[in-house]
């Protein structure tokens, strides 16, 4: 569970956001089609994107992908596919779902396509009839126009088809991307009342620029001519609807908010959101990369159909209570086949927090209301918790239950909100202790914390109390993905000088040698800096303030604290006073602080290092009196 932190003060960020997951999973199948290489650029990595990435990897794609740079390199197939020695698995993702039927029915060899339980309730019926138009063959391995399916495109004939997008345009999207490796030139009619027509847009416009011919002169009617893809370097843009959560933030938060690699040319359908927020009386600005918006000092309601953005309908639905007229959706039936049954989750959820909303034909009404404290419910669904996060910075006590689902499509949302919270945390009264190992802050920071009658929070022992859950575990504390799900279910919590985790006293455990040896591995883990970063914050947050000592305290998790001290000392100093304390050996410490403070110093996420505007003081040979005195002088200057 993770209890949001409210805004204190209105949000005024500018924020680089992931790459958009639509246009990530459109490119990487186009790309692994194409002729030659592609490098495609702010791609996202989330669940949604690795599941596509491994799907085709199991077509024979060579793929390499930097998280760092956020970078993925592809070396195309020109459309020669291997055969998948083992069933294709989806996840969660709709898009890999649907995108990957078509893409698998060009090899000649049945494939069996499945995923996690969600997306086996997803439908796939209409993309199943289209490719049975095509002679595609069908086993149903479970529920009928569900997955899990086997496909087997030995039998695969073109032929102009009619596609339904009443359930969702990914069906056509699906058909359009494989269209120009198909034999011949085939015409596929959009029929009936599609939904999201913008990703069809979007599908075209990523298809065209890999090189492929697409006749959309006529309404509803899509020509793909058999030319290929030929392979290049793509630029992603930031993801629209996960830019919708923070527009809304600062629209309902009397904010201002700013989202960088997105804008007029953008080919994201859900870039309109914005427009429903000016509606409603936000300031917005689309300048050629960049999007800004506004908050009003009082929010109108609106009744719009959200027909072809209906992923921000949650959004729209999070900051509802806080217009000062009611806010009806129309037009999103369908959206009760997403992650979740969006309508009723939003609705529902609401409700459970004391606002007036209900269920409508196609669509919800929000009353204007003031939400009382409660835990909202994910179902599974990254956009529920999202939205209702948004909905958190605005009210006091919210909690989301489970709020890792965003993985799904933007996982380090949580870190991106806390950007939305730093004029907030600017006020609070944070003194922000950084320094290498023996350094002598522990002291010095217990110290100023009884003269200023703050809190105190030793950072170190919450990795450590991580290191010590990993090693009961047996899991190896370099498995980046295991350990940062320990870091997930470790509730760590302090008693005077005593440190429970789980409930248990672990104060000498999390000293020992074993712990020694490992901490600085799994405090290089970046899911594990996240998770106990935002417990830090909150914790102070919470307190209106206090002294964190740590490694990163100044320059990542309070950056702008109130005074911010690098405390060190030479080696040879801090092995002395390690060796006093324990009775080990100097030369023994010596070369463990020193390895230690190398991958501290060396780690990509959070390396130790002095932070902009922090004073430094060298301990050596100073006493701990003396150096309060200098710290204290500062604070209070
Ligand atoms: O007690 P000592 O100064 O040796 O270290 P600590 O403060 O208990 O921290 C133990 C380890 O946790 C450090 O070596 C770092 O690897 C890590 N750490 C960190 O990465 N970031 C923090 N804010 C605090 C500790």
């Amino acid at each position: 569970m993770l209890q949001i932190d409210p805004l204190k003060r209105p949000p005024n960020a500018e924020l680089e956001l992931a790459g958009s997951k639509s246009i990530t999973n459109r490119a990487l199948l186009i790309a692994a089609l194409a002729e030659g290489k592609s490098t495609l650029s702010r791609a996202l990595f989330a669940e949604d994107t690795l599941a596509m990435i491994n799907c085709l990897q199991a077509f024979g794609i060579d793929i390499k992908h930097d998280h760092t740079t956020a970078t993925i390199a592809i070396n195309g197939s020109g459309g020669e596919l291997e055969t998948p020695q083992k069933e294709l698995w989806v996840r969660q993702s709709g898009t890999t779902a649907r995108f990957i039927l078509p893409l698998s029915a060009l090899v000649k060899a049945p494939i069996e396509v499945d995923g996690d339980n969600q997306i086996r309730s997803r439908p796939q019926h209409d993309l199943l009839l289209a490719l049975n138009k095509l002679g595609v063959e069908i086993a149903h391995n479970g529920e009928m126009g569900h997955l899990p399916l086997t496909i087997d495109g030995s039998n695969l004939t073109v032929t102009d088809i009619d596609v339904s997008g009443e359930t969702s345009s990914q069906y056509l999207s699906a058909l359009l991307l494989v269209g120009p490796c198909l034999p011949e030139k085939i015409t596929l009619t959009l029929d009936g009342n599609a939904v999201s027509t913008p990703y069809i847009q979007m599908t075209i416009e990523i298809m065209k620029a890999f090189g492929a011919q697409i006749d959309s002169s006529k309404p509803n009617s899509y020509t793909v001519h058999p030319t290929g893809y030929v392979g290049r370097d793509y630029e992603i843009e930031t993801d629209a609807s996960t830019a919708s959560y923070f527009f809304a933030a600062a629209a309902a938060g009397k904010g201002r908010v700013v989202v960088n690699g997105i804008g007029s040319n953008s080919i994201q359908g859900d870039l309109e959101f914005v427009e429903i927020l000016q509606q409603m009386g936000a300031q917005t600005l689309i300048r050629p990369n960049s999007v800004e918006v506004t908050g009003p000092t009082r929010l109108d309601g609106i009744d719009v159909s959200m027909k072809n953005i209906s992923d921000t309908a949650p959004t729209l639905a999070s900051i509802a209570p806080f217009a000062s007229s009611p806010v009806r959706v129309t037009d999103i039936g369908f959206i009760q086949h997403k992650e979740s049954d969006r309508v009723t989750a939003v609705v529902t959820e609401l409700q459970k927090l004391g606002i007036d909303a209900s269920i409508e034909d196609d669509g919800f009404l929000i009353k204007p209301g003031v939400p009382t404290r409660g835990i909202v419910h994910s179902y599974d669904d990254h956009r529920i918790a999202m939205a209702f996060t948004v909905l958190g910075l605005l009210s006091e006590g919210v909690a989301i239950d489970e709020p890792n689902c965003v993985a799904k499509t933007c996982p380090e949302f949580f870190e991106y909100v806390d950007t939305l919270r730093l004029e907030g945390d600017e006020q609070l009264d944070i003194l922000a202790i950084d320094g290498p190992a023996g350094s002598g802050k522990s002291s010095l920071a217990k110290l100023l914390a009884e003269r200023l009658r703050l809190e105190y929070l030793d950072t170190g022992a919450m990795y450590r109390s991580v290191a010590a859950e990993a090693l009961s575990a047996n899991v190896d504390p370099k498995d980046l993905h295991a350990v940062a799900e320990i870091a997930n279910k470790t509730d760590i919590s302090f008693e005077g000088q005593q440190v429970f985790v789980n409930g248990n006293d672990l104060t000498e455990m999390i000293r020992s040698a074993e712990v020694n040896a490992v901490v600085s591995h799994v405090a290089a883990n970046p899911g594990v800096r996240a998770v106990l970063r935002r417990a830090q914050r909150s914790w102070a947050r919470q307190r209106g303030g206090g002294v964190l000592e740590g490694r990163d305290i100044g320059s990542v998790v309070f950056p702008r604290a109130k005074l911010k001290v690098y405390v060190t000392a030479t080696p040879e100093e801090r092995a002395r006073r390690r060796s006093l304390e324990s009775g080990r050996s100097i030369e023994e410490i010596l070369a463990e602080i020193q390895g230690r403070d190398e991958i501290d110093s060396s780690r990509a996420d959070s390396p130790l290092a002095v932070s902009a505007n922090a004073i430094i003081v060298d301990t050596t040979g100073k006493s701990l009196d003396e150096v309060a005195e200098e710290v204290l002088r500062s604070f209070n200057g």
